[in-house]
This record gives C-alpha cells, sequence and structure tokens, in this order.
C-alpha cells in the first residue's frame, strides 16, 4: 500500500492513515461478476482502486458504488487508436448505444441511492452539430435513466475557432442522470461551498485546465468536486448501505448580502415582528397554501392563528415579506439507520478515468474512489496516480458500436 500523495489547499483532507492504494487482479473469466477479495469496498477505510476494464463491463460487485462522475472520448473527436475504445463509431446512433450498454453496467454497481454525473459535448459532423447531447439525454430516458439536471458547463478561456459563420463553442453539459428517486442529494453542503446559501443554479462557470501536456481533455478539478458535494455521502453504514443525509432546518436569518434582505430585516424590527410572525411567514409561504408541516393544524393546513400571524407580518413588511420565505437554513444533524455499525466513505466511480482527476478530488473530499480505464495507467498521459497493479476483463455487453464489438481478453502488467 502506498499512501496518496496529491493535495489541495482548498479541500478537505482526507482524515486517518491516507488513501490506501489497492492492487487487484482479476481472472479473465468472463463478466459482469462478482469477484472475490472486494471486501474493503465495505470497510470503512479511505482508498483508490485502479482497474484495467471496459467501462460497459466493470468488475465490481453488485450496487458497490454511490457515484459515478465521468467525463467519455466524445464522439469523433480523440481517435485513442485501440481495441475496444468508445468515440470512433460510423455513427451518433452507435456512440449513443456504447454509451447506453456503460450506462446499463454502471446501474448494476450503483446502489440504489447512486447517480451519475456524465459530462458530454457536441461535435461538428459535416458542418452540423451532431445533437449527441440530447440523444444521450433521450436514450437514457427511454432506459429508465431519471434525468434530474442538464448543467451547462461554461468554458471560460475556451479555444479560438476558425468557422467565419458561426459561434466559437464555448459550453458543454453535464447530465446528472439517476436511476430511482432515492439518489443521495446534498444541494445544502453544495450550496455552502458554491451558493448563497439557497439552490444555485445549473450554470457551471469553470476555467478549463491549462498545461497540461496531454491530450486527455482532463476535465477540470472544480467539476469534480461539485457533482461529489452535490450527490457523494460523506458516510455510508456499512451494513445495510444507507446513506446519512443532511437533517436540515430553518432558520430566520437572511443574507445580509442582499439589499432586499436588509431592508426586510430593518422593517421587521421596526414593527416588533416576533419569531412567531417569521415561522408563519414560512409556514404559509408566498401563497397561504400550507408549507411547514410544525405549525400546521393536524388537518394539513394552516392553524387559524398562524394565518393571522401571516396576514399581520405581511401588512408590516409588505412585499418584503418574500425575503424571510427564503432565509438561510442549517444543519441540524445527520439520519443515523440504527443499525450502530461502522460508516464508510462514499465511494466515486469514474469508468473513463484517464488521468485520474476523479480519483484524486475524490480522496482529497474523503471519498474513496475506482477508476476504470482500457489503457493501463502507466501508459495514459498526464497520469496523475500512484504504484498501480492491473487486472483483466473482457467485454459482454454488446451495442451497435462497430469499434467495440470484439474487446479480447488480455492479461496486461502496470
Ligand atoms: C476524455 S478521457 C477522460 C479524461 C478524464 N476525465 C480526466 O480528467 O483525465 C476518456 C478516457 O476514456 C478511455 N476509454 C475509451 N474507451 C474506453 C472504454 N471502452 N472503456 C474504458 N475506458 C475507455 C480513454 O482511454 C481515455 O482515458
Amino acid at each position: 500500500m502506498a499512501k496518496h500523495g496529491d493535495r489541495s489547499s482548498r479541500m478537505q483532507e482526507p482524515k486517518g492513515t491516507g488513501v490506501a492504494e489497492m492492487q487487484v487482479a482479476f481472472p479473465p473469466d468472463g463478466a459482469p461478476r462478482t469477484p472475490d477479495g472486494l471486501g474493503f469496498l465495505r470497510e470503512a477505510s479511505l482508498f483508490r482502486l485502479d482497474i484495467h476494464a471496459d467501462a460497459r463491463a466493470i468488475p465490481l460487485p453488485h450496487e458497490s458504488v454511490d457515484l459515478v462522475v465521468t467525463s467519455p472520448p466524445y464522439w469523433k473527436k480523440r481517435d485513442y487508436g485501440f481495441v475496444g475504445q468508445i468515440g470512433q463509431e460510423e455513427t451518433p446512433e452507435g456512440f449513443v448505444g456504447a454509451l447506453l450498454c456503460a450506462l446499463r453496467d454502471w446501474r448494476r454497481v450503483l446502489t440504489r441511492y447512486g447517480s451519475v454525473f456524465l459530462n458530454i459535448g457536441d461535435t461538428y459532423h459535416n458542418k452540423a452539430l451532431a445533437a449527441i447531447p440530447g440523444r444521450v439525454e433521450a436514450a437514457a430516458a427511454t432506459n429508465g435513466w431519471i434525468l434530474r439536471n442538464r448543467i451547462i458547463w461554461t468554458k471560460i478561456g475556451g479555444m479560438p475557432e476558425p468557422a467565419a459563420n458561426r459561434l466559437a463553442n464555448r459550453h458543454e453539459y453535464i447530465l446528472h442522470l439517476a436511476a430511482t428517486h432515492e439518489y443521495f442529494s446534498d444541494v445544502q453542503g453544495y450550496a455552502e461551498r458554491f451558493g448563497n446559501g439557497s439552490n444555485p443554479g445549473d450554470v457551471w462557470h469553470i476555467p478549463l485546465r491549462r498545461n497540461m501536456g496531454t491530450h486527455l481533455a482532463p476535465f477540470p478539478d472544480e467539476l469534480v468536486e461539485r457533482a461529489i458535494l452535490l450527490a457523494c455521502p460523506n458516510a455510508v453504514c456499512s451494513k445495510c448501505g444507507k446513506p446519512r443525509r443532511r437533517l436540515i432546518e430553518r432558520t430566520a436569518e437572511l443574507d445580509p448580502a442582499r439589499p432586499q434582505a436588509r431592508r426586510a430585516m430593518q422593517l421587521a424590527a421596526e414593527k416588533g415582528l416576533t419569531p412567531a410572525h417569521i415561522a408563519a411567514i414560512q409556514a404559509t409561504g408566498i401563497s397561504d397554501a400550507g408549507k411547514a408541516m410544525q405549525v400546521q393544524s393536524g388537518s394539513g393546513k394552516n392553524s387559524a392563528e398562524v394565518k393571522r400571524l401571516a396576514a399581520e407580518a405581511k401588512l408590516a413588511l409588505g412585499g418584503y415579506f418574500r425575503e424571510f420565505t427564503f432565509a438561510r437554513k442549517r444543519t441540524a444533524g445527520w439520519s443515523d439507520c440504527g443499525c450502530g455499525a461502522v460508516f464508510r466513505p462514499g465511494i466515486v466511480l469514474d469508468p473513463f478515468q484517464g488521468t485520474g482527476t476523479t480519483a484524486r478530488i475524490s480522496n482529497m473530499l474523503g471519498r474513496s474512489a475506482v477508476g476504470v480505464d482500457l489503457v493501463l495507467p502507466t501508459r495514459r498521459e498526464g497520469w496523475q496516480g500512484g504504484v498501480l497493479d492491473v487486472g483483466d476483463d473482457q467485454r459482454t455487453c454488446r451495442s451497435d458500436n462497430p469499434s467495440g464489438s470484439s474487446l479480447s481478453p488480455r492479461v496486461a502488467k502496470a
């Protein structure tokens, strides 16, 4: 085992003894399968595991990872020049078929609380956009995935483009796909880092990474950090597999950076409004429909007293009453499944791991990491991992992807 050496001052350091880098070998006897010796996936220590395998047949047990964050090769962009690569299919349909095949296997390895952040860009082919992100979205939805967000990554500082009669391409998509509505989400934790306490938007302004000396197109650290904070639990019960979820309570505090909020607080003080008035505003919301259960009557409607207080407060505040309907929230604690077993860190999988950005950031944020790639880590440009061993795999999932249809088993040494 080796210690993981790469650190970022901005991010939380993993606690404990450091990151264990796993050395695992799998017999080339077909896939998918549940290999022996992967018990550590359910244990409490932080690890990083690198696997030499196809993104469509990952040799991991069912329901063993908590989040997928990945960026596949884009259609007809870089030809990596190896058998089994995704991205060089003849048609957009072939490419989408290959990705669907991969998504099917990711659903198998994800827990019921898991989801996928898929960074995908479009391609100009014969001078027309191939509409790849839209095709992937539609195909994923048809195959049962729930599209929770279509995040737009605006690329600050993109390369100049030669075309004179169209605009330069300055954005890509990050599709957030969930398999079930039980998927883990921590918008509050994300907002504390990337927002102002309220629900931040679905446009991410993130600069491109520069001077990597690599053609692998590594995605930015911040993109991975955002996805992990949004959807990878910090702690998961090693017995029942339930993530600990943040318990949130509303406060009466407003954001003093907003002039409207400052005025609302001033008016509330001047007119002598009480915490009960503020709670009544939050219970009734902008309309008079009941929202906060703790101040509702047993009928599910706001009690007459709550309605009276809300009406009084609205009269005192005028239009500024709205400010109190999006007052700050705070963490009141964390859910506990009650098993009494140890909690393990969440596990992030990147099935197209390239230089290893996802694993590096996952470990920095205290999450374990599994990275998969068809190219041996030591042969990847810009590789940022440590000492590795590799396994063998054989792709079994078939799609109309012509370039990936005949991957043969291989035994490879790092
Ligand atoms: C765009 S790069 C990923 C870059 C990565 N996000 C990073 O930050 O470095 C795509 C990777 O997918 C790998 N790849 C291509 N086809 C694959 C397949 N069928 N299975 C697994 N990996 C594959 C390539 O070797 C390449 O490393």
